[in-house]
């Protein structure tokens, strides 16, 4: 399917982007997350109950994004970024850097951004990617008196970033694309009934069928390394 310039797309993404790149999926593997339940370590409760636990593991996630690299699927998505300009707009649900790394550039990490610290106390955020940042201790905020930073991560119960901005980009697309994303965490997987409500496009790149399937009008199933730089190709060559 050909767009042009002037059409308004609109993506959300998923951890299934980010596979191929070589960081494991949350649903994947019995729901469980580099061995831990995602409520154990992703809530602001764990964090308040066991905050070396939910420390030393975000800890390991953040050094990780040392290790990886942006992958096909990432770079089609700037390239689609480089053909409409302010017309593009990229919703990521993903916590690591690798859409910002690609150089996609009009960028919502709806779900925080592991390379980010948050003070708690001033609420100030710190892009924190240093040796020092990335070992066992806490990290002390610089702004105010507070000793330990939280992960910069929108947790189970807490809301997530930038809600009015989206909502306004979806109502307005003409076409929405989702990849490698299950479904099962709402608001995101519920942006999809606004897009087709607006009249928009949807299209679903997935490995499996994710929950909202149905509310697809396409639907290419398979590894998003391998569609994605296909489907960019057809949309604007
Ligand atoms: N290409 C495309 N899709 C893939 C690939 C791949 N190479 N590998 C896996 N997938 C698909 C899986 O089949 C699955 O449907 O990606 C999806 C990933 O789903 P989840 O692990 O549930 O991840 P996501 O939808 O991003 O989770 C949403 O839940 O805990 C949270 O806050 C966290 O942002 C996350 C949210
Ligand atoms: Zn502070």
């Amino acid at each position: 399917m050909k767009i042009n310039r002037d059409s308004k797309v609109v993506v959300l993404t998923g951890a299934g982007i980010s596979a191929e790149s070589g960081i494991k999926t949350f649903r994947d593997a019995d729901g469980l997350w580099e061995n831990h339940a995602i409520e154990e370590v992703a809530t602001p409760y764990a964090w308040q109950a066991n905050p070396q636990l939910v420390w030393q593991f975000y800890q390991a996630r953040r050094r990780q994004l040392l290790e990886v690299e942006p992958n096909m699927a990432h770079q089609a998505l700037v390239k689609l970024e480089e053909f409409l300009g302010d017309n593009f707009l990229l919703i990521t649900q993903n916590v690591d850097d690798l859409h910002g790394r690609a150089g996609s550039k009009n960028l919502i990490h709806m779900h925080g951004e592991l390379r980010v610290l948050r003070c708690e106390s001033c609420n100030e955020v710190f892009d924190y990617m240093e040796p020092e940042h990335l070992g066992a201790d806490y990290v002390a905020c610089e702004n105010c008196a507070s000793e330990r930073l939280r992960p910069h991560i929108v947790w189970f119960h807490e809301m997530p970033l930038k809600m009015p901005e989206i909502y306004a980009a979806v109502e307005d697309c003409d076409i929405f694309i989702t990849i490698g994303t299950s479904g099962h965490v709402y608001p995101a997987a519920g942006l999809i009934d606004i897009a087709k409500q607006s009249g928009a496009l949807c299209i679903g790149v997935n490995l499996d069928h994710p929950l909202n399937l149905a509310q697809h009008d396409d639907f290419l199933l398979g590894r998003a390394g391998e569609i994605l730089p296909k489907l960019v190709a057809e949309m604007i060559d």
